[in-house]
């Protein structure tokens, strides 16, 4: 069913040089060359009737119904299949079209059940409203004959249901399951009145292929697919545009509201990021933020061993901020520390380190991106001045090859997923590293030309074979490296790399990647033309993350893949705001826009905006707080919209550092983990209950609007405000737009974001000022943000977590596309229907050594713990290697994972643990979403 407001002009906009002057119903109307008669149409101010176009997918020309006349032609065609050209007359009115699609709809309706003139949302359908327009009043054909009438309806989508009976196989359900979502899950059965729409294989949905992105139901004119919400709830009334709170993609929805209820979430057609699609979590996955377990009381207690009280807002924030200052008084200014949330929005983040640097005196913040994308931030601001992804998601649309290196975008960013896929079933080629068989390798209509299944953790030995590769075998750009980069770093880091310790023969050992494929996947990216890198945690969760970064962006420069659409080396974000919440300045080390804070004249500029003065050393990371914690010298920590006693690595330690600390705060929408050490809790605002901005992984900021009242009364930023006010730090906002302002004047990358522009251009991509008014999607046209860009020596260095007899295997981790990072959201939603638990994948040889059936409990025992999982035996991973995802916290995958980090940011070595596995009887708990076992807690060590 279509949104309200949402105008289709029928079929896609074509890109032409040439255009095409044509007269429709005596209208004039210029297009480009290869639109639809129908599109021009449209865009002349007249709509024809249609049922089986739509402008996001493919015409098809089904229907019939969209027949116009064309000046000196014969017959009545189509005019969504028809394209325009040079002088055309067309006809889009007269009254033998008129009977001709009265007699259309006339067909259609006499199989349509119940009353033919109304929807079983008793609003308005495609179909119905093409009748009005049609004029059919009443249908003649007597309602005894066949008919699709009582055909069973498929209820087995917990969101969405198929009634066959209210369906008019027009088909574009299929088309846009092949066409947007790129899954090919529907298909049309049988032929003339048999013909009807099925998932698979006369399969319900729940059996098919379907992954629940919704796109079918947003495609039907009918109310055949409808979601369950609008069946129960009723029409909308109203519609609110804001972003997802989930992944890095940031698709635009309408969030679409009945009273103080949402109906349901549409995609936004005008979202830059996602043009109309979205994923099941984003769609569907929206009822956890009312949610019974909703914490909306603040609630204090003294020591963690008492019962929580309820108390006022009032009394909550004077408790915290008296014990923040007993603490500072007690243990000096250093001992208390905050943690902003990449969950929350800039402004909110912003008010956080703010309030750390302003109200407590330090620079001790910093943010969860510590734990997944920091090296991202090191490596490419190194290299290219920006810690930030170097294009628009749109510009995958223009590569010609695609390589994607430890990420596994169908399952972590299902809407670029899409979009890439596309493009590779237009004919780009693709290349895969991946120690596991992510289901890019092989999908219906796209297979990797490449794919480098490397042992975890020698990402670095195979950027470096990649790039000897392209240097040895005269395929680097010398051009854009003499125009574009430091000529003496080049010059070290070629003899570096041209080294026989880095070719592929010679790497191939320790990555386990054939020399062959290295050397072909090099040729591959380096004559491209246009070669785009995409890349995740896989990347950066390891003791080599940063160098890992930097190698990447070496690879990129010295093949010249920077700096136009279609090249680039490109982070895929996991969590909503992660690249906000680093812009705002929520690192230890650097003030807004990734400026140091040791600079004083940049602090000089901060002191005067917030009237106070500025330490000029740099605070403490996540886990020197946590070490100072247990030292005794860090004691209160204030944590918004964060569960790192979940989150962090070696989960004992971290309960560990948090039981010493005296004062704890966590502001929260539901009581986690992380908060039975608290001895305040804030209850939090959901993103539905907020205004504010989220920044994507493609720059792109975006508003957040508020849907709802916020559940506790107030959204997370007045609450960060009070807290500090009560801390005697005053801050005075009357709009999340007012926290932007000051962003805005502090920045120079986003002197010229504002809320008015937000709202005129839907969304505006940093750097955004006086140089670029509208944004920059594409970064370093021309030149890099730093000048030159760098190359640096990116030696392989193995890590420390080695396998051993005791340890034979390498556990990595990874997501899947129902769930999302630890669950909290997500498993208090019906998303669980299809992933109740996490499973440790196991090849088969390993599996037969150890005695391992499939479906068997596993013991999993790391030098830092163990846990519990049942064992899938598969071929998707190698021998040596087992994987499993992290969404279900009696799983507690961080209590096997070390205290390794990256070298040069500290994020967690995630990827790599050496482990051993073994049949086991015990059975993990089951708890609520949210929560980690005890007995997970205290394995093992
Ligand atoms: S919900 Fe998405 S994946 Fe499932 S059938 Fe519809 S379009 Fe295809
Ligand atoms: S389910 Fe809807 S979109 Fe699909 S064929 Fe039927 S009417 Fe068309
Ligand atoms: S792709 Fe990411 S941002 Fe888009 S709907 Fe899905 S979870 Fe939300
Ligand atoms: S809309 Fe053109 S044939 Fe259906």
């Amino acid at each position: 069913m279509q949104s309200i407001n949402d105008q289709d002009l029928g079929t896609p906009a074509r890109r032409a040089e040439q255009t095409v002057t044509l007269e429709v119903d005596g209208r004039e109307v210029t297009v480009p060359a290869g639109t639809s008669l129908m599109r021009a149409a449209a865009l002349a101010g007249v709509m024809v009737p249609k049922l089986c176009a739509s402008d996001s997918l493919e015409p098809f020309g089904s229907c019939r119904l969209c027949l116009v006349q064309i000046e000196g032609r014969n017959g009545y065609p189509a005019s969504c299949t028809t394209p325009v050209e040079p002088g055309m007359k067309v006809r889009t009115q007269s009254e033998k079209l008129a009977n001709l699609r009265r007699g259309v709809m006339e067909l259609y309706m006499s199989d349509h059940p119940l009353d033919p003139f109304e929807c079983k949302a008793g609003g308005k359908c495609e179909l119905h409203e093409m009748a009005r327009v049609v004029g059919l009043e009443r249908v003649r054909y007597a309602d005894d004959g066949r008919s699709h009438r009582g055909a069973p309806v498929d209820d087995s989508n917990p969101y969405f249901s198929f009634d066959p009976a209210r369906c008019i196989v027009c088909s574009r359900c299929v088309r846009a399951c092949d066409e947007i979502q790129g899954t090919f899950a529907l298909t049309i059965d049988g032929r003339g009145f048999n013909s009807q729409m099925s998932p698979g294989q006369h399969q319900h949905y729940s059996e098919s292929e379907c992954v629940s992105c919704g796109a079918c139901v947003q495609a039907c004119p009918t109310d055949a697919l409808m979601e369950k919400t609008l069946l129960e709830k009723g029409r909308a009334d109203r519609a609110v545009i804001t972003t997802c709170a989930y992944c890095g993609v940031g698709c635009s929805f309408k969030a679409e509201i009945r009273g103080d209820q949402i109906v349901r979430m549409v995609p936004n057609k005008n979202g830059l990021p996602n043009h109309g699609h979205s994923c099941v979590k984003g769609r569907f996955a929206w009822g956890y933020a009312t949610h019974p377990d909703r914490v909306t009381k603040p609630m204090i207690r003294e020591r963690t061993s008492d019962p929580w009280r309820e108390v006022s807002w009032d009394e909550a924030l004077r408790y915290a901020a008296a014990e923040f200052k007993r603490v500072q008084r007690q243990y000096g200014r250093g001992a208390v520390g905050g943690i902003t949330s990449s969950r929350c929005t800039n402004e909110e983040a912003y008010l956080v380190q703010k309030l750390v640097r302003a109200a407590f005196g330090n620079n001790n913040v910093d943010t969860c991106a510590r734990v997944c994308h920091s090296p991202t931030g090191y490596g490419l601001k190194t290299a290219f001045g920006t810690p930030a992804g170097t294009q628009d998601f749109d510009s995958v649309l223009a590569a010609d090859v695609i390589m994607v290196i430890g990420a596994n975008p169908t399952e972590g960013h299902p809407v670029f997923a899409s979009i890439m896929k596309r493009r590779l079933r237009a004919g780009a080629r693709l290349v895969v590293a991946d120690p596991r068989q992510i289901e890019l390798v092989r999908l219906p209509h796209v297979a990797a030309d490449y794919f480098l299944q490397l042992v975890p953790g020698t990402n670095v030995a195979l950027f470096n074979a990649l790039a000897h590769t392209v240097v040895t075998e005269g395929l680097a750009n010398e051009q854009f490296v003499n125009e574009r980069c430091d000529a003496r770093e080049y010059g070290a880091w070629r003899a570096f790399i041209a080294d026989p310790v880095n070719s592929p023969e010679a790497t191939e050992k320790i990555t386990g990647v054939a020399a062959a494929v290295v050397r072909g996947a090099a040729r591959l990216y380096a004559r491209g033309p246009n070669s785009a890198i995409y890349y995740g945690l896989g990347v950066t969760e390891h003791s080599q993350g940063s160098t890992a970064v930097l190698a990447m962006a070496n690879l990129a420069m010295v093949t010249g893949n920077l700096g136009r659409p279609g090249v680039g080396v490109n982070p895929l974000r996991g969590q909503n705001n992660v690249q906000g919440s680093n812009d705002v300045g929520s690192f230890p080390h650097e003030l807004t826009g990734y400026r140091h804070v040791s600079d004083p004249q940049l602090r000089a500029q901060f002191e005067q905006e917030w009237r106070v003065t500025l330490d000029p050393e740099p605070g403490l990371r996540i886990p020197n707080m946590f070490d100072a914690a247990l030292d005794g010298s860090f004691k209160g920590l204030y944590v918004e919209g964060e569960d790192i006693a979940q989150s962090d690595p070696n989960s004992q330690h971290v309960a560990a550092a948090l039981a010493a600390m005296e004062i704890v705060v966590v502001q929260d929408i539901f009581m986690n983990e992380t908060a039975k050490f608290a001895h305040v809790f804030l209850p939090g605002s959901s993103f539905l209950e907020k205004n504010g901005t989220f920044t994507n992984a493609e720059r792109r900021i975006s508003m957040v609007r508020k849907v709802l009242p916020a559940l506790a009364g107030k959204e997370d930023w007045e609450v960060t405000c009070d807290l500090a006010r009560a801390l005697g730090y005053p801050m005075e906002y009357g709009h999340p737009s007012a926290i932007m302002d000051e962003i805005a004047r502090l920045t120079p990358t986003f002197a010229g974001v504002s809320y008015a522009k937000l709202e005129r251009l839907g969304s505006v991509q940093w750097p955004c000022n006086e140089l670029a008014p509208m944004g920059t999607p594409v970064m370093h046209v021309g030149e890099f943000v730093r000048g030159k860009g760098r190359f640096l020596p990116s030696a392989y260095v193995p890590t420390d977590e080695r396998t051993s007899a005791r340890y034979p295997l390498i556990l990595t981790t990874g997501r899947i596309l129902t769930q999302y990072n630890v669950g909290t959201q997500t498993r208090r939603t019906k998303n669980v229907v299809w992933h109740d638990e996490d499973l440790l994948e196991i090849h088969p040889h390993d599996a037969e050594q150890r005695g391992v059936r499939d479906g068997d409990w596993v013991e999993i025992a790391s030098r830092a713990g163990a846990i519990t999982l049942r064992a899938r035996i598969t071929e998707r991973v190698q021998p040596g290697v087992v994987y499993t995802t992290f969404h279900h916290p009696e799983s507690g995958a961080n209590v096997v994972t070390t205290e390794n980090s990256d070298w040069a940011t500290n994020c967690p070595e995630y990827k790599v643990t050496a482990i051993q596995v073994m049949p086991t009887a015990r059975r993990p708990e089951r708890l609520p979403a949210g929560q980690i076992p005890e007995s997970a807690r205290l394995a093992g060590k």
